[in-house]
C-alpha cells in the first residue's frame, strides 16, 4: 500500500479580500504623515530634554525606529497617537545592524548622532523594490560639514575629527533635491559651529515639518520649503511638544479611493497646498473637489484620462504615481504616465493588467486605456504605494480582489481596511487559519 504523501501545507499569505463595486459615502479620517514622523523621531537625538509627538501613525515603520532609538539608549514611550522620546542618556552611536536592515528610515540617525555625539556608524540602507536608493547627497554633505566619512563592508562611519568634536557650518549644494539629504544634512547643521546652506534642497512638506519641529527645539532655520535653507547652529536644543503634519500622501490615496468607486466622500484632515499638483489632476480628470471645514470633499461620477509625470516637490508626487494609475485604469480615454523620480516604480503595471487594465509599457513611461470595468483576481503589492493601487482597484472592480503584500501596506497605512469599511467597503483581512 502506498501512502500518499500528506499536501504540503500550502501557506497562505495575509491578504485583503476586497468585493468591489460598493460607493463609499460618509467621512474617512486621515493619519499624521508617516514620512514626516520618521524623520521627527530621529529629532529627539539631538536633545538631553524630552521630545513630545502628538498625531504619529500606528505604523510598522513607526514601531521600528522607536526600537532602534530605543537600541541607542532613547526612552521611548508610546501611548495611542502620542510617542515621548527621552535622549538624554544615549549610551552609543552605532544602531544594531539587524534592526537597521529592516527599516531604511533608520539612516535618519547619522545626522543627528554625528551632531549630538561626534560619531556615528549606521549601515548603508539597502535599496528596496523601487529603486537603487543611494544616500551619495547625505554623504557629500556631511563631509562638507566637516565629517570624515568612510564606507566599508556596508556600513557608513562618520566622524568629526578635532578635540570638541562638533561639525562646522557650510556650503552644500544638492546634485537632486533628495528629501532624506535634506532632512539629514539639516538635523546634523542646527548644532554645528557657524551658518550652513543647502542650495537645491527639498521643498516636501516633510522637510518644513523638520523644521518647524528643530525651530520650535530652539534651532535656527530659514528658508525650508525652498531651494535654499540657511541654518544658523545653536550650541543646544531644548524638548518640544510637537504635531506631526497630517499625511499628504495618505490624504491622496483615501482621495483616490473616493474617485475610482466614483462617491461622495469627506476625507478629513487634508491640508491642500500639500496636495495640489494632484488636486489639479483629479479635477482634470473630472472629479469635484471642495474644502469642507479641515477636510476636502470629493464627488466623482465620470472620470476621464489625464497625463501624470513624477516630479520633486511641488510636482506630482511620486508616492501617489501608483494609486493614481488605478483610477487612470478605469477612466474614459487614454492617459499618459512617466516615473521620473525611481528608476522601477511601474511594478504595479502587470498587477493592474492581471484585472483587465490595458496598459503599455515602455521603460519609464505608462500609457493606459481606460477600461469601463476592472476584474477582481489575486494580486500582489509590491512596495507600499503599490500595495495601496491595488486596495484601489479592488475597490472598483468586478468581484473579488485578494490583495497580497501586506507587509508592504502596513507600513504605511494604519488599519486601512477599518477605515475604508467604515465608509462602506467590503473588505476582509485573511490571514493563515494555522
Ligand atoms: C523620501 O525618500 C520618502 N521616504 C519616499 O517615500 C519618497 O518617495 C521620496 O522621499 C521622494 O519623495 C521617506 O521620507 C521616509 P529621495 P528618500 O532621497 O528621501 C535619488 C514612501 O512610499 N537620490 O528624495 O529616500 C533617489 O535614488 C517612500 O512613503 C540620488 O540619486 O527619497 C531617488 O531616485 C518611498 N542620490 C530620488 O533621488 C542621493 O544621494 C529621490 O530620492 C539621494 C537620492
Amino acid at each position: 500500500m502506498t501512502l500518499l504523501a500528506a499536501p504540503a501545507k500550502t501557506v497562505v499569505q495575509p491578504r485583503l479580500e476586497i468585493t468591489g463595486g460598493k460607493r463609499l459615502s460618509g467621512e474617512i479620517k486621515v493619519n499624521g504623515a508617516k514620512n514626516s514622523a520618521l524623520v521627527l523621531m530621529a529629532a529627539c537625538l539631538l536633545t538631553r530634554e524630552t521630545l513630545r509627538l502628538r498625531n504619529v501613525p500606528r505604523l510598522t515603520d513607526i514601531a521600528a525606529m522607536g526600537e532602534i532609538l530605543a537600541a541607542l539608549g532613547v526612552q521611548v514611550v508610546r501611548g495611542g497617537e502620542i510617542i515621548d522620546l527621552d535622549g538624554d542618556n544615549i549610551t552609543q552611536a552605532a544602531p544594531p545592524y539587524e534592526l537597521v536592515n529592516t527599516l531604511r528610515a533608520s539612516f535618519f540617525c547619522i545626522g543627528p548622532l554625528l551632531a549630538r555625539m561626534g560619531m556615528a556608524q549606521v549601515p548603508l540602507p539597502g535599496g528596496c523594490q523601487i529603486g537603487s536608493r543611494p544616500v551619495v547627497e547625505h554623504v557629500r554633505g556631511l563631509k562638507a560639514l566637516g565629517a570624515q566619512v568612510t564606507i566599508d563592508h556596508g556600513v557608513v562611519t562618520a566622524v568629526v575629527p578635532g578635540r570638541r568634536r562638533r561639525l562646522t557650518g557650510g556650503q552644500i549644494h544638492l546634485d537632486c533635491p533628495s528629501v532624506g539629504a535634506t532632512e539629514t544634512l539639516m538635523m546634523a547643521a542646527v548644532l554645528a559651529e557657524g551658518e550652513t546652506t543647502i542650495e537645491n534642497a527639498a521643498q516636501e512638506p516633510e522637510v518644513v515639518d523638520l523644521a518647524n519641529l528643530l525651530i520650535a527645539m530652539g534651532g535656527r532655520i530659514r528658508g525650508a520649503g525652498t531651494p535654499s535653507i540657511v541654518i544658523d547652529g545653536v550650541d543646544q536644543l531644548h524638548g518640544a511638544d510637537y504635531a506631526v503634519i497630517p499625511d499628504r500622501i495618505e490624504a491622496g490615496t483615501l482621495l483616490l479611493a473616493g474617485a475610482i468607486t466614483r462617491s461622495d466622500l469627506l476625507v478629513t484632515p487634508v491640508i491642500p497646498e500639500h496636495l495640489k499638483a494632484v488636486l489639479t489632476k483629479l479635477e482634470d480628470a473630472g472629479c469635484h473637489l471642495q474644502v469642507e471645514g479641515k477636510g476636502l470633499r470629493i464627488r466623482a461620477d465620470a472620470v476621464r484620462a489625464v497625463d501624470l509625470r513624477t516630479q520633486p516637490f511641488p510636482g506630482f508626487p511620486t508616492d501617489l504615481q501608483a494609486p493614481f494609475m488605478g483610477l487612470l485604469a478605469t477612466a474614459q480615454g487614454t492617459s499618459m504616465v512617466v516615473e521620473n523620480i525611481f528608476e522601477n516604480r511601474l511594478q504595479h503595471v502587470a498587477e493592474l493588467q492581471r484585472m483587465g487594465a490595458s496598459i503599455r509599457l515602455q521603460g519609464n513611461t505608462a500609457c493606459i486605456e481606460g477600461v469601463a470595468r476592472l476584474s477582481g483576481a489575486p494580486v500582489q503589492g509590491t512596495d507600499l504605494r503599490a500595495s495601496a493601487a491595488m486596495v484601489l482597484a479592488g475597490l472598483a472592480a468586478e468581484g473579488i480582489t485578494s490583495v497580497m503584500g501586506l507587509e508592504f501596506l502596513d507600513r504605511g497605512y494604519a488599519a486601512l481596511e477599518e477605515r475604508l469599511n467604515g465608509v462602506g467597503a467590503s473588505i476582509r483581512r485573511v490571514v493563515d487559519p494555522h
